[in-house]
């Protein structure tokens, strides 16, 4: 395949050490991972701080950058195991149940809080704001596949707890959930196959 222009122009002197074709290639070969099958290690933070600028790519109308992320990683997670823990006591749950929950944030290395700053605005509505930052969202995963990672983008009625949204939230913003990541133990792509016929139409 021919290198692109594009390629050429910002990609020459940087450290895209996959030809561009694998790059398509492999992008057509993310798959969610389960938290049970990630393990550490995850992103160290000069991966996590690239993460979060391939999620600043996202198409952004009037450049809101309507969402703000936070890493929940080492203690963090104790933290977040304690937020889930309550949440399912509050919520009758018993012993082995709670004691899940509490897995949900501790299995994965490294998770990401995705917080909405989702705001009423004159020329960007809530809905192309919404798409931003599931752009964001998959622009992540995208990147934490390329480095060799593999994630998940998980929320459950949690986000919606007031005790756990405040942990996260400042006013007006809204807790989406968390994108967990590690290092994947089995191999990807295991899901059903999608059909292009099924989107795809010519105008
Ligand atoms: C905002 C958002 C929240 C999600 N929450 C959950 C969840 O709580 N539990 C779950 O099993 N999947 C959840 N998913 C779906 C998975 O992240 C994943 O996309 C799905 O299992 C399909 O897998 P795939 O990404 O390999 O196609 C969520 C997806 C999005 C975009």
């Amino acid at each position: 395949m021919e290198t692109s222009p594009v390629f050429t122009m910002h990609m020459s002197n940087s450290q895209l050490l996959i030809p561009p074709d694998a790059v398509i290639s492999h992008l057509m070969t993310r798959f969610s991972m389960g938290i049970k099958y990630l393990v550490e290690p995850g992103p160290n933070e000069v991966q996590l701080r690239q993460i979060a600028q391939i999620a600043l790519r996202a198409p952004d109308h009037g450049e809101l950058i309507p969402f703000r992320l936070c890493v929940v990683q080492g203690h963090g997670r104790e933290r977040l195991a304690d937020l889930f823990e309550t949440y399912a006591r509050l919520n009758g749950k018993n012993d082995e149940a709670c004691s899940i929950e509490r897995e949900r944030a501790l299995r994965a290395p490294i998770s990401i809080a995705i917080i909405g700053k989702v705001i009423e605005h004159h020329q960007v509505p809530v809905h192309e704001q919404w798409t931003c930052i599931g752009g964001a969202v998959t622009n992540i995963l995208n990147a934490v596949h390329l480095m060799g990672f593999a994630g998940k983008m998980l929320s459950g009625d949690k986000v919606r707890d007031p005790s756990i949204a405040a942990a996260f939230c400042e006013n007006g913003e809204t807790l989406l959930g968390w994108i967990s990541i590690g290092t994947p133990t089995k191999p990807l792509g295991t899901c059903r196959e999608k059909s292009v016929d099924t989107i795809l139409s010519f105008f």
